[in-house]
């Protein structure tokens, strides 16, 4: 019996691995480069964990299981809460601000579509215990410094950015209860992804007065503060977090990635517990998902049992990303191909022995280092070599015996006969 592969999950042959490996690495080092430290949890978590401020969607895409002792539990759909749970587990002894980054593994259970899987790698990089945008800021310039450095544009890709402490404020100006608020963002949020007839149904069962709802879809068209104010006049708070949003483009600015960002009232995000600035990067036309999402959460914290410290981060997927990097031509062919340092290749079989052991001593060295299985002739070897994107081939053969050895560089395609104790020297 053939068992096929789950729906929405993909597996990763080496080729494909080395895409994989490629993305992540480079998500790494940009994490490192801006001072954030790696952190990870465990791939599951009690159930509950994402029901208390995760959000209807996230808790209705939950892979979930009964463990032995009747346990709920749930595969992770975000490391956020697990972040939140292990942070105030430390809160007193973790030294401030706490810079950390992530790349787990998720799992949600959604209708797999081109860039939605229901398994897939998420890069998730937080600030806690920082209540100035400047963190804000920071999170958004780590995103950003890693697109950049992958070969994207502003004319490739665009940050989103929003505030919900802003659109609070001004739906209850508009007469919005508090308690409203949360529904009505998990609505304005599926905007995009919703045809328009079944987004103002949704609307309207959240918002039942029409002029309300017209204003409200008013705001999500504003393009800047003035057209706001036509609409609704911001009162202090409202201007206090307009204010917050200035502050945050002028940092971008200074940080040499304004023209990457773009004020967009139409952020509002699905997740529950955003609070203060929020943001999405898409791709310029518009066309994909967002390849990532995050903003300030400062009370999950306390939510999860902890003391009230504020946090701001973001996850980018890998998939929406990897297809952008696709159709830009900015992850080719070279990405996916193997490559080591020297392929040992034997003119007869009497010196395989010696190719085994010259390999060794490569690899012992800290270098990549392969031979063939096969007795086959030397083209044939070459031909392993070159599959196997050799940078050098070592021939052994009769020179071996007065201790010399030939080294190709395949690239240059040069040859050199050189004594053996000299090769393993410069190794
Ligand atoms: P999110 O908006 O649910 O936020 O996910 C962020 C990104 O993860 C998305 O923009 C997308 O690139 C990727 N993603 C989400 N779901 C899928 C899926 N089913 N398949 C492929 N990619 C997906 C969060 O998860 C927040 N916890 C991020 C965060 C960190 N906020 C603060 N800190």
């Amino acid at each position: 019996m053939k068992i096929p592969p789950v729906k929405g999950t993909r597996d990763f042959y080496p080729p494909q691995m080395n895409r994989r490996n490629w993305i992540i690495d480079g998500w790494k080092s940009a994490s490192l480069r801006n001072g954030f430290e790696e952190y990870d949890g465990p791939i599951f978590e009690h159930l509950q964990m994402y029901q208390i401020k995760s959000g209807d969607e996230i808790a209705e895409q939950l892979f979930s299981l009964k463990d032995r002792g009747g346990r709920d539990l749930a595969i992770r759909p975000e490391i956020t809460p697990t972040l939140a749970r292990m942070v105030n587990q430390q809160i007193n002894t973790l030294a401030r601000p706490i810079k950390w980054f992530s790349v787990p593994r998720l799992c949600r259970a959604e209708r797999p579509q081109k860039g939605r899987l229901r398994e897939f790698f998420q890069w998730n990089v937080d600030v806690i215990g920082v209540d100035d945008v400047l963190a804000d800021a920071e999170v958004i310039f780590c995103a950003v410094d890693y697109l950049r450095q992958v070969g994207l544009t502003p004319d490739d890709i665009v940050v989103k950015i929003s505030s919900r402490k802003m659109l609070a404020e001004l739906l209850i100006e508009l007469g919005l209860e508090e308690s409203q608020l949360e529904p009505v963002y998990a609505v304005l949020d599926k905007r995009a992804k919703l045809p328009e007839d079944v987004f103002e149904k949704l609307l309207a069962e959240q918002v039942s007065d029409g002029d309300r709802r017209e204003k409200i879809l008013s705001l999500m068209e504003a393009e800047s503060v003035e057209k706001i104010s036509e609409i609704v006049e911001p009162d202090r708070k409202a201007a206090e977090a307009i204010e917050e949003m200035s502050r945050l483009f002028e940092i971008l600015d200074r940080m040499q990635i304004g023209q990457f960002c773009k004020f967009d009232t139409s952020i509002v995000r699905g997740l529950a517990y955003y609070t203060g600035i929020v943001y999405e990067i898409h791709d310029k036309a518009g066309r994909l998902r967002a390849i990532a999402g995050g903003g300030r959460y400062d009370n999950l914290l306390k939510q999860f049992g902890g003391p009230d410290v504020s946090a701001t981060g973001f996850g980018m997927g890998d998939s929406v990303l990897e297809i952008l990097l696709e159709e830009k031509g900015l992850i080719g062919k070279e990405v996916e191909q193997r490559s080591i340092d020297y392929f040992i290749a034997f003119a007869d079989s009497k010196y395989r022995d010696k190719a085994i052991e010259t390999a060794s001593k490569i690899r012992l060295a800290g270098m990549s280092a392969n031979f063939s299985y096969k007795t086959a002739g030397l083209g044939k070897q070459f031909k392993e070599a070159a599959a196997q994107n050799a940078r050098k081939v070592v021939i052994i053969g009769q020179e071996i015996e007065a201790g010399q050895l030939a080294v190709k560089d395949m690239a240059a395609g040069q040859q050199q006969t050189v004594t053996a104790e000299e090769f393993f020297r410069k190794l």
